[in-house]
């Protein structure tokens, strides 16, 4: 499912400043913690879930976004709209654009969405492709931040990365289509 996200509760700025909900944050930060392997140097609270892991075939991805869902409509909240939306990891990247949506939406509905808000996610090169980086761009992904650790493959393999320095370096569909701003990790 992919289509963008409106439900921006355009309403709810009226009266912001008189609000006792004035200072409240406008960020959201969403933790999907999963990853294929866990990298040598990584810490980060992951769950690994092998190689072959997506989005779209785990049970286990899918009930994790339904729990998601649901915290985020029983979370007292005032209703500013969001400013800045985080997709962090693990690997945010391995969701489908379908789950994605299903959160967008549910932060629209529950407490909404300025409108050009600043959505981002952190993405592991080798983890997506250009028609799913084309989903997140229309449900509202404007802002990217790429896994990218090295470009030599005798470096990527000593970090436990599952990726070769030939994709990052020409292949990946970030570095051809994305016009949005992409931050790399070194
Ligand atoms: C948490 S990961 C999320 C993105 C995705 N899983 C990936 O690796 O591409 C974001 C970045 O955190 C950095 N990182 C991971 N472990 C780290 C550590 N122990 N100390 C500092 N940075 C770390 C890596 O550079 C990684 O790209
Ligand atoms: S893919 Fe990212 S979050 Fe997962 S283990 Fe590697 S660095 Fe950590």
């Amino acid at each position: 499912m992919t289509g963008s996200i409106s439900g921006a509760n355009p309403g709810a700025v009226t009266g912001l400043a008189a609000a006792p909900w004035a200072d409240c944050p406008t960020a959201a930060y969403l933790h999907i913690p999963f990853c294929r392997r866990r990298c040598f140097y990584c810490d980060f609270a992951i769950a690994v879930m092998g190689d072959r892991a997506r989005g779209e075939t785990s049970a286990t991805m899918q009930t994790y976004v339904d729990t998601l869902c649901r915290e985020i409509r029983v979370t007292p909240m005032g209703p500013l709209p969001l400013e800045t939306i985080f997709f962090g990891g693990g690997t945010p990247s391995l969701l489908a654009p379908a789950q994605v949506a299903q959160i967008l939406a549910t932060l629209a509905d529950r407490v909404g969405i300025a409108p050009g808000a600043e959505i981002s996610m952190e993405m592991d090169p080798g983890t997506f492709g250009r028609s799913q980086l084309q989903s997140l761009v229309d449900l509202g992904l404007n802002r990217v931040s790429l896994g990218v650790q090295a470009f030599q493959d005798e470096l990527l393999a000593t970090c436990g990365r599952t990726i070769d320095g030939l994709i990052l370096s020409g292949r990946s569909p970030i570095s051809r289509r994305c016009q949005s701003p992409v931050g790399a990790s070194i």
